[in-house]
C-alpha cells in the first residue's frame, strides 16, 4: 500500500496482561477514507487495540502509526485526530447532555464561535434535540450511546473509532446509528467493532478478523466470503453427532466440499456447486433431522475462521 494511502499504520503490535497475551505481534493497515471493521471472538484484543490507538493504553512491543504520527511521540496530536466510542462510555453523570458536549468541545480546542451550532448539529444528528437540557443520569443506554456518539465527533474529527457502537441497543436505534456512519463513509476514516456480522458486511469496505491477539484474515466482505465458501451453504441437522471429524474428513472427499464446520448439531458444508447435495446428505442416512441451503454470510466465515 502507498505510505499516502495509510492513515493509520499497526505495526507488530503486542501486549501481555499477566499471562494472558493480549495481542500478538499484529500488523494491520487501516486506509485515508477506509471503514474498517474489526470482528473477533470475546477477549480476541480488539478493545486493547483499539485503546493503543488511542494513546490509552500502551504496547508493549510494535508502534501505531496514525497520518505520520507515532503513539509513542505525539500521542496529544494522535488524540486530538480521534473520536473514539468506547466500550461502556463514561459519561459525566450530572452534566445536561449538551453542556457535556460543551465541556468535550472546549477540551478538545473547538472555536468558542463554532460551539453553540456544532453542539446543536450534533443533537439533532443523533436525534437528542428535545433532551439537550436532560442531565445523563436520567438517560437509557440507547440515549446514553447517542450522546457518546455526538461526543465522539464534537471536534469533527479525521478518525472515528466505533467500539461496538450498536450494543445493546433496540433495532430502530441501532439502525440509525449504522445509517450514520454510513454517511461518513469515505469522508473519515473509520474503524468499527462489532459482533453484529451483518453489521460489518453492509457497512465495512474490509474487515479484518482477529483471533487470540493475531489477525487471521482481512479482506473485503466479498473476498472473506468467497474465499473459504463457494456459491453455497448446506446446512444438515443431525440427532446424534456421531464422530465429527470421521464425517467431516468424508465430505471433504466431495469435489464440490470447499469447508465444513460443526456447530450446534449442525453441519454447515460450502459447497462450490449443488449437484452433490443429494449424496452427502445420504451420508447422515436416519440421522438428518433437517435439511437447508443459503448463501455464505460473514457469519459463516467467522464460524470457519475463529472455530
Ligand atoms: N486491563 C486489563 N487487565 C487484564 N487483562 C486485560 C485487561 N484488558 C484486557 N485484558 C485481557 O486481554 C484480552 C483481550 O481483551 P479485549 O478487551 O481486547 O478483548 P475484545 O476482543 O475487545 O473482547 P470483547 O469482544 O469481549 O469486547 C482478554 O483476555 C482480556 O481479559
Ligand atoms: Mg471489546
Amino acid at each position: 500500500m502507498d505510505s499516502n494511502e495509510v492513515m493509520i499504520n499497526i505495526k507488530s503490535l503486542s501486549k501481555s496482561f499477566g499471562r494472558i497475551k493480549a495481542l500478538d505481534d499484529l500488523n494491520l493497515e487501516i486506509k485515508r477514507g477506509e471503514l474498517l471493521g474489526i470482528i473477533g471472538p470475546n477477549g480476541a484484543g480488539k478493545t486493547t487495540a483499539i485503546r493503543m490507538a488511542c494513546c490509552i493504553l500502551k504496547p508493549d512491543f510494535g508502534d501505531i502509526v496514525v497520518d505520520g504520527y507515532s503513539i509513542h511521540h505525539d500521542p496529544i496530536r494522535i488524540k486530538s485526530m480521534i473520536g473514539y466510542l468506547p466500550e461502556e462510555p463514561n459519561l459525566y453523570e450530572r452534566f445536561k447532555a449538551k453542556d457535556l458536549l460543551k465541556y468535550f468541545a472546549e477540551l478538545y480546542g473547538v472555536p468558542k464561535e463554532n460551539i453553540d451550532g456544532r453542539i446543536d448539529e450534533l443533537l439533532e444528528l443523533v436525534g437528542m434535540t428535545e433532551r439537550s437540557d436532560d442531565r445523563i443520569n436520567t438517560f437509557s443506554k440507547g440515549l446514553r450511546q447517542r450522546i457518546s456518539v455526538a461526543r465522539a465527533l464534537v471536534h469533527d474529527p479525521e478518525i472515528l473509532i466505533f467500539d461496538e457502537p450498536t450494543m445493546g441497543l433496540d433495532p430502530a436505534t441501532a439502525n440509525s446509528i449504522r445509517n450514520f456512519i454510513r454517511t461518513l463513509k469515505g469522508q473519515k476514516t473509520m474503524i468499527l467493532c462489532t459482533h453484529y456480522m451483518e453489521e460489518a458486511d453492509s457497512l465495512c469496505d474490509r474487515v479484518a478478523i482477529l483471533d487470540k491477539g493475531r489477525i487471521m484474515d482481512v479482506g473485503t466482505p466479498e473476498y472473506l466470503k468467497s474465499k473459504i465458501h463457494g456459491d453455497v451453504i448446506l446446512k444438515i441437522k443431525v440427532q446424534k453427532q456421531g464422530d465429527v471429524d470421521q464425517f467431516k474428513s468424508k465430505i471433504m472427499q466431495f469435489e464440490s466440499a470447499g469447508a465444513v464446520d460443526f456447530v450446534d448439531g449442525e453441519f454447515l458444508i460450502s459447497l462450490k456447486y449443488r449437484n452433490e447435495i443429494s449424496a452427502i446428505v445420504d451420508l447422515f442416512g436416519n440421522e438428518v433431522i433437517s435439511v437447508n441451503t443459503k448463501e455464505p454470510t460473514l457469519e459463516d466465515v467467522f464460524i470457519h475462521t475463529v472455530t
